[in-house]
């Protein structure tokens, strides 16, 4: 039968505390000045690769690697994170949405059959981000549904839309909803009666996550379902083209607007016998909207008017909350991660982020699962985001506050595992200020230096790599990779993630002589991390992980 028990590894010895540090968006690319890595000071992850190349290599952090439906698709902390905890490579929602909509099975399914309830007298109402980033929706994926929608009795539809700019070049919002704005036209043309509804910018409207900030949810909440907000227009694409012309706008932060008829009156607040679907695959940033929708004792914030509707998610965002309990594809079924394997074998672990990044390390590491597996073996600490700001005006964000709290929790003996994510390289690099981003690059390199300084302080293990790429590369480029210029010649500044490949490190006192990366794993990828921790603490990996990085090399 099934048993939690691994088996021991043959060479390699229990009991050591390994310092697992996982730097958000920080991939490797060729030197050049839009490679804010490269331009920082980073002594620290420099060493690595200089002294002991024998403990360094790369790993696929993108595409099919992650479990995305293309080797076009960057990597992501969704998947990321979930490929380093589980160790095996799960087909993830992007690719699970398409085939559900490819084959037709989504409109059979539990989760549509209960929103269509609400068809014939009620409004559809479809929110979610609005771009072709692929990382928490795609726009292809909306228009299938709108069209699936109208032919499966939808006749009355309004689209709450979250502009991007994040995942897709700033700017990119306005051509998002002139194609938007077209489907739904062809839509009226066939007698459906399909609209934009209200808008916003993803960081600003909606899109919060691990609950940093509930007054941008609620702003979201006001537009969507009161259908109030401080910017009214009769047309979306008139919305954006105004909201993006003020001083300083972008996508990402646009002010939440409704869309009003001639009469200034919302053209569609979501009431009582409406169906919302949020159709964004990926979880953490419509968890909190979900909970606004779900929840009937809410106290985040003040949501004035609670309609009795019949919601679904696109997928369902966390499995344990059972959230939302209504969805129209199951995600993927991740199982047995290396977290619930290590504290079933006595490894005992500490993890640790700011709020922006808290449930990267905890939530996404262990299957998009919430809590612990076993609260007497693990301790999860947040270190409290800046909430409100912008990060690129305070790039060192919380790296040392971080660092200081897995230093402490390294040099108190009470923990195998003390894992942590610094966002700085991710959440500055999104902002797409290059200046702040070295910032940023800088003081993760400092926070690694200050945990690694702990490990070999105990004796200890430390691993060190990244979820994807992003801080690597700030400028978008043709196919030959040379910079792409807009119309008055500037770069094209690049906020998102990359397809870059990312660092691996190990080293420290505590790690055997002989250790090693193998070098038949050409393809080794942020899956076979979990396997090679697992070693390190002295275990062989389940059968159906990913093949172990390391090798214990004896002469
Ligand atoms: C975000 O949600 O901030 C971006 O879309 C993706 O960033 P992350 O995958 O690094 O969280
Ligand atoms: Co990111």
């Amino acid at each position: 039968g099934f048993s939690w028990k691994l088996d021991d590894h043959p060479k390699l010895p229990k009991g050591k505390t390994i310092g697992l540090i996982v730097l958000d968006g920080w991939g490797e690319a060729k030197p050049d000045q839009y490679n804010c890595i490269h331009i920082a000071e980073t002594p620290t992850m420099d060493s690595f690769k200089k002294t002991a190349p024998e403990k360094w290599r790369l790993i696929r952090a993108h595409g099919k690697a992650v479990g995305l439906p293309t080797e076009d698709d960057m990597g992501n902390s969704e998947v990321g994170h979930n490929a380093l905890g589980a160790g095996r490579i799960y087909v993830q929602g992007a690719k699970l949405v398409d085939l559900a909509l490819a084959s037709g099975k989504i409109y059979d399914g539990e989760g549509f059959k209960y929103v269509q309830q609400s068809f014939d007298k009620g409004t559809l109402h479809l929110i979610g981000l609005l771009s072709d980033g692929g990382v928490h929706s795609r726009l292809d994926q909306v228009q299938l549904l709108l069209k699936g929608a109208s032919e499966h009795g939808a006749k009355r539809i309004r689209v709450h839309v979250l502009t991007d700019g994040r995942d897709v070049l700033d700017g990119s919002s306005v051509g998002f909803v002139e194609t938007l704005e077209g489907d739904l036209a062809k839509l009226r043309e066939k007698g459906v009666d399909a609209h934009i509804a209200s808008g916003g910018g993803r960081m600003y409207v909606t899109m919060d996550r691990y609950e940093n900030d509930w007054e941008v949810v609620k702003r979201g909440w006001d537009a969507q379902v009161l259908g109030e907000a401080p910017h009214k227009f009769q047309n979306a694409l008139e919305a954006v083209k105004k909201l993006r012309a003020e001083p300083k706008a972008h996508d990402q932060y646009l002010p939440p607007f409704v869309i009003v008829d001639g009469n200034g009156k919302a053209v569609g607040p979501i009431v009582d016998g409406d169906a919302v679907v949020t159709f964004n695959f990926r979880a953490d940033r419509m968890v909190m909207l979900a909970k606004a929708f779900e929840y009937q004792d809410f106290y985040k914030f003040d949501r004035v008017r609670f309609p009795k509707i019949h919601y679904a998610g696109m997928l369902q965002y966390d499995g344990e909350l059972k959230l939302p309990g209504r969805y129209l594809v199951s995600p993927p079924e991740m199982e047995r991660t290396s977290g619930e394997y290590l504290v079933h074998n006595g490894v005992r672990t500490f993890a640790c982020s700011e709020t922006v990044k808290f449930g990267h390390v905890t939530f996404f590491w262990n299957g998009n699962r919430s809590g612990y597996f076993n609260s007497e073996m693990e301790e999860y600490v947040e270190i409290l985001s800046d909430s409100g700001i912008t990060f690129n005006v305070q790039p060192k964000m919380k790296a040392i506050e971080i660092a200081e709290k897995a230093r402490d929790a390294i040099l108190s003996g009470k923990f195998h595992q003390v894992r942590v994510n610094l966002p700085n390289s991710d959440m500055v690099g999104h902002t797409g200020d290059i200046e702040a981003t070295i910032v940023a690059c800088k003081a993760a390199d400092k926070a690694v230096k200050m945990i690694i300084e702990a490990i070999e302080q105990v004796g200890g293990i430390y691993v060190v790599t990244a979820d994807h790429g992003n801080a690597e590369d700030m400028v978008k480029r043709n196919k030959k990779g040379q910079p792409l210029l807009d119309k008055a010649g500037n770069i094209q500044i690049l906020t998102s993630h990359t397809l870059q490949p990312v660092p691996i490190a190990i080293g420290g006192a505590g790690l055997s002589p002989g250790v090693r990366f193998r070098n038949d794993v050409p393809n080794g990828g942020l899956a076979n991390v979990a396997a090679t921790v697992m070693n390190l603490h002295g275990f062989v990996a389940p059968n159906d992980y990913e093949t172990t990085l390391i090798e214990v090399f004896e002469n």
